[in-house]
């Protein structure tokens, strides 16, 4: 495997193999099996497949998430080799931005709601980036996970307009036995936190049974008020919404595919979620 920092040195290399299908898994590190899947899934379509790993500040919108965010790019380079994935792209900062990016990505109403509300400028930073990405790297295909569902939407609409011509792949949501979305996040959560963030999947996946005999509405009050319950979370949002404009539905046969979208605080680490109603 080789690992690249500089966009001159990928791109020397990558003009070795520009007829072969190339698969790309842009992350900001502290990977787990979550991403693993995105990359196995990568190696399964592609003839090549690389990895970024850059945790990128234009898309935090907390100072002290940025500064706190887990950084272990040697471990993660380790489990990417195992896999058996071809390149690693992981660049400084001043290297992805030797000057401001000044672009401004606007993507209505699908990255003003929810962690569009809750995040202001996170998906302009993230678009910021992936698109980088995706101009220096030029994949035939990249991987984004259903857990961030609102970014996976929101790449694939810059996609459609900027006329890349990239298939964008999404992969679904990777979770520990106990039901917990994976992320990198957890490694941030003490045991007491982690057990309370337990109730957030628990609820997701309890509503959808619920939401068999109950109308969206009753629906939506369950799950709010389960979580308001736990003393020890507490909730920024939970919305029921169609799953391509992101916009809130207030009945099941308003949409023929609608989804809902949780983030819940347990102690200061903020996690996020969400489950299919109807697909
Ligand atoms: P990061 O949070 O590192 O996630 C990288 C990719 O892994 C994203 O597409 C995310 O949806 C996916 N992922 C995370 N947890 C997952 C899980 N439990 N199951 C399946 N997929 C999961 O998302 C980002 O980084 C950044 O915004 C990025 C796109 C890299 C731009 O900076």
């Amino acid at each position: 495997m080789q690992v690249f920092e500089t966009i001159e040195a990928l791109q020397n290399e990558l003009a070795h193999i520009k007829d072969k299908s190339l698969g790309l898994v842009p992350t900001m590190g502290a990977l787990h099996q979550g991403h693993l899947s995105l990359m196995k899934q990568s190696l399964k379509d592609n003839d090549h497949t690389i990895v970024s790993i850059f945790v990128n500040p234009t898309q935090f919108n907390d100072p002290k998430d940025l500064e706190k965010y887990p950084r272990t790019l040697e471990k993660d380079c380790k489990l990417i080799e195992e896999l058996g994935v071809d390149y690693v792209f992981a660049p400084t900062v001043t290297e992805m931005y030797p000057e401001p990016d000044t672009r401004v990505f606007n993507y209505p109403p699908q990255d003003e709601v929810m962690e569009g509300k809750y995040r202001p400028g996170h998906f302009n930073g993230m678009c910021q980036i992936v698109s980088k990405l995706f101009a220096i790297v030029n994949p035939t295909r990249a991987y984004f996970g259903e857990k961030d569902y609102q970014q996976l939407i929101i790449v694939k609409r810059m996609v459609k307009e900027l006329g890349l011509g990239i298939e964008i792949v999404g992969c679904p949501i990777l979770r520990e036995k106990d039901g917990l979305a994976l992320s990198s996040r957890n490694s941030l959560l003490s045991a007491e936190e982690r057990k309370n963030a337990l109730d957030i999947s628990g609820t997701l996946f309890d509503s959808v049974e619920y939401a068999k005999e109950h109308s969206l509405k009753e629906t939506l009050g369950y799950v709010v008020n389960r979580i308001n319950a736990n003393t020890n979370l507490e909730l920024q949002y939970f919305e029921i919404v169609d799953a391509d404009t992101l916009l809130p539905v207030s009945d099941w046969s308003e949409s023929a595919s609608i989804i809902g979208c949780i983030t819940v605080f347990s102690g200061t680490v903020r996690l996020i979620d969400n489950i299919k109603y109807k697909s």
